[in-house]
C-alpha cells in the first residue's frame, strides 16, 4: 500500500507512523527524519536544510523533491510505503503524482490527522526525541522524569523547532502551504480524516481501521 500522512505539526504523524508502517510492514519515509539526520551527519543536504528547519520554513522543493526520488527508487519501497512530511505543498504533491505515475503507479490513501492548535503547542513543547533510536515521547503523557529512552537507553533531546515562537511560525506554514493538500487529495479521492485526539492507542485504532478495507 502507498499511504501519505498529512496534519499539522504535532498531530502525531511521526508516532502513528511507526505503528502504521509496522502493522503493513512497509518502510516508513519521513522527510523530517531523513534532514535531522543529514544535519546531525554534517553532510551538504544536512547544511543546506538546517537554516530553513531552524526557522521552521519549508526546505526549498528542489531539494526535497530529489532526496525523495531517490529514497522512493530503493528496493524495499517498490511494493509500498508510508510517507510522513512529504507532500508538504500542492507543487510536491504535483511531482509526487507524476513521478509515481512514471512507476505506473499512484497514491493509495492519504490519512489527514486533524487536531485542533493549541493541543499541538502542548504536545510539541513537551516532545522529547531519542537521538538513537528516533523514538518520540512527551514529558507529561509519558511520565518522562529523566533524559533516558525507555527503548534503547540512548540520550532523549528537544527538537531545536520545538520553542514555541518556532511552533507557531510552523503553525503559520502549515496553513498556507500544507493545508490546501486536503483540497487536492480530496479532489483525487483518496483523502480519508482522521480524528486525532484522545490516547496514541486510540488514534491508531482509528488509522488502522480506515486502513482495513485496503489490505489485500
Ligand atoms: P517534520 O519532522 O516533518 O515536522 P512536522 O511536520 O512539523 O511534524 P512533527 O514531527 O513536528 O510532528 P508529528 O506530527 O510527527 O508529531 P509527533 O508524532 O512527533 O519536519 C521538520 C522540518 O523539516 C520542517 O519544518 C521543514 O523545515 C523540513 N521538512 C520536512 N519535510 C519537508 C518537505 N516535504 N518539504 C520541505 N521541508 C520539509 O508527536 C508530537 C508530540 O505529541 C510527541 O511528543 C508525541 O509523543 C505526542 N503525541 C503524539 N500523539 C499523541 C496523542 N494521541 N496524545 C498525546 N500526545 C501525543
Amino acid at each position: 500500500m502507498r499511504i501519505v500522512l498529512v496534519g499539522p505539526p504535532g498531530a502525531g504523524k511521526g508516532t502513528q507512523a511507526q505503528f502504521i508502517a509496522s502493522h503493513l510492514s512497509i518502510p516508513k519515509i519521513s522527510t523530517g527524519d531523513i534532514f535531522r539526520a543529514n544535519v546531525s551527519e554534517g553532510t551538504e543536504l544536512g547544511r543546506k536544510a538546517k537554516e530553513y528547519m531552524d526557522r521552521g520554513d519549508l526546505v526549498p522543493d528542489e531539494v526535497t523533491i530529489a532526496m525523495v526520488r531517490d529514497r522512493l527508487g530503493e528496493p524495499d519501497a517498490r511494493d509500498g510505503f508510508l510517507l510522513d512530511g512529504f507532500p508538504r505543498n500542492v507543487p510536491q504533491a504535483e511531482t509526487l503524482k507524476k513521478m509515481l505515475a512514471e512507476w505506473d503507479t499512484r497514491i493509495d490513501v492519504v490519512l489527514d490527522l486533524v487536531v485542533d492548535e493549541e493541543e499541538v503547542v502542548r504536545r510539541l513543547s513537551g516532545r522529547r526525541m531519542c537521538d538513537s533510536c528516533g523514538e518520540i515521547s512527551h514529558v507529561d503523557f509519558d511520565d518522562k522524569h529523566d533524559d533516558v529512552c525507555d527503548e534503547c537507553g540512548g540520550h532523549l533531546f528537544q527538537r531545536d523547532d520545538d520553542k514555541e515562537e518556532v511552533i507557531r511560525h510552523r503553525l503559520e506554514v502549515y496553513r498556507r502551504e500544507t493545508a490546501p493538500l486536503v483540497q487536492f487529495y480530496g479532489d483525487e479521492g483518496v483523502l480519508v480524516e482522521i480524528e486525532a485526539t484522545g490516547s496514541v492507542e486510540e488514534v491508531t485504532r482509528r488509522a488502522l481501521g480506515a486502513l482495513a478495507p485496503l489490505e489485500k
